[in-house]
């Protein structure tokens, strides 16, 4: 098959002391549903920020090819801009802020600078 969508080559990971992606592959075809499965400090996380570029390309062995090409993400957004998104397990909530805002929280829809609220609050879902 060719409809492969994601493919992880030979993903390496070091951090100061610990090894925590030794040469790991994964390979998802277009509409498939994938679950990574592991023990606590497997690498799960790991992986799924060398995918999404919140360690950037230069900081891990190994490459990323997606949409049928090599991608060197530096950022999180350029991830994102090719649809790679990332929904953290650990809680990022402003408990100070309200629902609506910590949906939009680094993402807030705003004219010329702007926060529009109605928006906000309508796209945040109904009341
Ligand atoms: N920023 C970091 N600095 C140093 N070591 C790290 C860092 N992040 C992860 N590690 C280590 O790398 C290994 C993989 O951790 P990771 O968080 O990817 O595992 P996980 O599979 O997501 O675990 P969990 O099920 O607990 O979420 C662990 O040994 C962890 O301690
Ligand atoms: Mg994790």
């Amino acid at each position: 098959m060719d409809n492969i969508i994601l493919e992880m080559r030979g993903i390496t990971k070091t951090f100061p002391g610990v090894k925590a992606l030794d040469n790991v592959n994964l390979k998802v075809h277009e509409g498939e549903i994938h679950a990574l499965v592991g023990e606590n400090g497997a690498g799960k996380s790991t992986l799924m920020k060398v995918l999404s570029g919140v360690y950037p390309a230069g900081t891990y062995e190994g490459e990323i090819h997606y949409d049928r090409e090599v991608r060197n993400f530096s950022t999180i957004s350029d991830s994102e801009h090719l649809g790679i998104i990332i929904i953290h397990q650990e809680l990022a909530l402003v408990p100070l802020l309200s629902i609506a805002e910590n949906i939009f929280l680094g993402n807030e829809i705003a004219t010329n600078g702007v926060i529009d609220w109605k928006q906000t609050f309508v796209h945040a879902g109904p009341a």
